[in-house]
Formats: C-alpha cells, structure tokens, sequence
C-alpha cells in the first residue's frame, strides 16, 4: 500500500534503533499550520487513509501524531500561533444538519486511530482543542511541550465534542474533570493536563520531538506481538468490569507462553543476550 502523504499530511519514517528487529516509527504531520491543522475533510480522509497504511504495514511498530509547526508571519501580519490541532475545521459546520452531522461524524478518522492495534503517541506543541485534544486521547500516550493548551470548547459553539471527548476525555481525567471542560470550554495548560492524567509528560519545546521519539522507539524495539497484547488488554479495562478484565489478562498472559518472543525473551535474560524478536 503507498504512504498516504498529501499536502496536508506528512509523513516521516524513522527507522528504530538499539532492537534486533527492523521497521519504522511513522511520525505523521497534520499539515494546515495558517488554519493551526483545524481538521478538515481533507486532513480526516488524509488520516484514516494513514491508519489503514499503518496497520496493513508490518514495517511500521509505532505511529507518532503531531501538528506542523507556524510558518513564517506574512509581511505587516501577527504570526501564528503552534498548534498540534485546534480542532475539527468549524468552517464545514455551516448549513450543516444533523443527517449530514452523522454521515461526517460516524466511523470518522478519530475512530480509525483509537482502533489501530499499534502503539501511538500524541505529540503536542501548541492549541490541542475541541478535535485536536480529541485525535490526542485517541491516542496512547500524549506528550506535550510546555506551553501547550487542551480545552473542549464546542460549548462556545452551541455543541458537545463529536470526536470522542465525552466518553475518552472522561476516562482519562476522569467524569467530573472532563465535564467542567466540557461545560466551561476553558482551556487549561499542559502543566495542569499532566495533574489530571490528560497528558503523560510535558517537556520544553526543544526537547519535545527527541524526548518523544525516544519514547516512540523504545516501544518500537519491542515485540510487535506482545505490544499489541498489551495495548489489547489494557483496553480491554475500558469496556469491562474488574473480574471480566482480569479474567482477559490471564487469557492473553497464557497465550503468551506459546509465542516465539515469549520464549525468546526469557532465553535472551536467562543467557545476558539481547532478545531477537520475530514479533510471534
Ligand atoms: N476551524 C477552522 N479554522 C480555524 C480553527 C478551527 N477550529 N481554529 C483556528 N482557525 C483558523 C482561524 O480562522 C484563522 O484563520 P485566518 O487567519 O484565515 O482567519 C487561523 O486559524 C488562526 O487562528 P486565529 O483565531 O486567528 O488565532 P488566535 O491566535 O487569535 O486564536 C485560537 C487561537 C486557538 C484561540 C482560536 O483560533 C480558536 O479559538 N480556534 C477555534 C477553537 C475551537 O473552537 N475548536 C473546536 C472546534 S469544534
């Protein structure tokens, strides 16, 4: 399958160090910095087209997601500010009904990146609102620069988030955190996002893409095979009770003992030798 890069998403392969295996980190651009990458049809298509091509390609062990960076002020004009995404493009809600809402909003781009079986990673550095901090939480880990802002505010706009928020937001700060940003609309910063659980590191913008890159290909050396069973599982807590939940673990966990990396992994210990992974 060819890389879906277009003019509004970009796509940078990494390759991964320090592991035995071979393959990439993708760190995809959304790439609209005059409108702070707002998401439109074009940037919506442009990512579910991105999460098929990263999960149809095994090269590929983890996905980065982030925002391009401002481009230079045009002469006499204030420049723009950073932003990973200032959310869903609000220029398409005009005239809009709730038949065409539904058509645009179901089995959206967002769902697309919550469902990918491979490890991702939001990379902040600026505004992630309403759909920006949405695709963020569709995401596994976040990670932003200081001076980023997170906020939900569709409620200045007559709405509710339509992306996710409601029910992710709320897992990850939990109910009564995501309804005051819910039904505020205030922004909070990336040192009070961290508090409540939204993101998992906040580091100084210039060490934001190195920082997270380490990240990104630390868990890119890994087994595919045993990442995607712990991202499976761990979701898994999401839509289960604590019995049913632990029941899953020890399911998986036994499986575990059947596979190569399994074996591997503890060879590799049992003898001071880096594991050769085979993702299986
Ligand atoms: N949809 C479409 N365009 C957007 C946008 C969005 N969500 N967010 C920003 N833009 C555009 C602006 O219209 C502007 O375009 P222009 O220069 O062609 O007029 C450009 O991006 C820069 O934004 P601007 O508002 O001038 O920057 P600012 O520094 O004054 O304010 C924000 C930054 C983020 C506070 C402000 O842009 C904002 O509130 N954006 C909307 C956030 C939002 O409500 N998101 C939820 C949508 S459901």
């Amino acid at each position: 399958m060819d890389e879906p890069n277009t003019a509004v998403l970009e796509i940078e392969k990494i390759p991964v160090t320090g592991s035995s295996i071979s393959g990439y980190v993708a760190l995809a651009t959304i790439n609209r910095p005059n409108k702070l990458n707002a998401l439109n049809a074009e940037v919506m298509e442009s990512l579910k087209a991105l999460c098929a091509w990263v999960e149809s390609n095994a090269d590929i062990r983890c996905l980065v997601i982030t925002g391009a960076k401002p481009l230079p002020a045009e002469e006499g004009k204030r420049a723009k500010p950073n932003a990973f995404v200032a959310g869903a493009d609000i220029s398409e809600f005009v005239g809009m009904d709730s038949k065409a809402t539904k058509v645009k909003f179901t089995d959206n781009a967002v769902e697309k990146i919550w469902s990918l079986t491979k490890p991702t990673i939001a990379m902040i550095d600026g505004f992630a609102l309403g759909g920006g901090c949405e695709v963020a939480c569709s995401c596994d880990i976040r990670i932003a620069s200081e001076s980023s802002k997170f906020g939900t505010p569709e409620i200045n706009l007559g709405l509710i988030p339509g992306y996710g928020a409601t029910q992710r937001l709320a897992k990850l700060v939990g109910y009564g955190k995501a309804l005051e940003m819910i039904m505020t609309g205030e922004m909070i910063t990336a040192d009070e996002a961290r508090s409540i659980g939204l993101v998992n590191h906040v580091c100084k913008q210039e060490n934001l893409r190195e920082f997270t890159m380490s990240i990104a290909d630390n868990i890119a050396s890994k087994s595919g095979y045993t990442v995607t069973t712990a991202k499976r599982v761990v979701k898994a807590a999401l839509n289960s009770t604590l019995d049913e939940g632990i029941a899953i673990e020890a399911e998986e966990f036994a499986k575990l003992f059947d596979s190569h990396d399994q074996e591997e992994g503890v060879r590799a210990f049992m003898e001071r030798d880096k594991p050769k992974w085979l993702d299986r």
